[in-house]
């Protein structure tokens, strides 16, 4: 998949700075099962970036993805919203977010860019086009 693929000087400082994090949170994975070393990084509302990685595990179903690591992290700190997020793997293919990070990502925010990073360069998507129609309990849950 490449079609769309931007550079990082098509980013903002911003987005330069959260697919810095990303990538640095890829290099801490612990994928001894898979080798595809992924990491995320996600803003808050008030700007704050927390990145997380992938978790493997020998029960292969008890794996943690790298954009939930980073957005259970934000939500402990007592943060709320995501602003953006990003996800980066080293290796091919793409990491395009998985059904289950998507779902936990719609439980924060109703749209956010989401940014997709690789050595070849950047997706950037919408999070309301990669999962529209989102479920949720109530119609002003996922609203700022
Ligand atoms: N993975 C992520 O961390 N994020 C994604 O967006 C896709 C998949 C991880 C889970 C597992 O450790 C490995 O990638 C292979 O599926």
């Amino acid at each position: 998949m490449s079609a769309g693929l931007i550079t990082l000087d098509d980013l903002t400082p911003a987005e330069r700075v959260l697919v810095s994090a990303a990538r640095a949170a890829a290099e801490r994975a612990y994928c001894r099962y898979s080798g595809y070393a992924v990491g995320a990084a996600v803003e808050s509302e008030s700007g704050r970036i927390f990145s997380g990685s992938n978790v493997e595990n020998a029960s292969y179903g008890a794996t943690m993805c790298a954009e939930r690591s980073a957005i259970f992290g934000l939500i402990s700190a007592g943060e709320r919203r995501i602003q953006s997020v990003c996800v980066f793997a080293p290796g091919e293919p793409m990491a395009m977010p998985c059904g289950m990070c998507r779902q936990v990502i719609a439980e924060f925010c109703t749209d956010a860019p989401v940014l997709v990073a690789g050595p070849r360069g950047v997706l950037r998507r919408s999070f309301a086009l990669l999962l529209p129609e989102a479920f949720r309990l109530s119609e002003a849950e996922g609203k700022p």
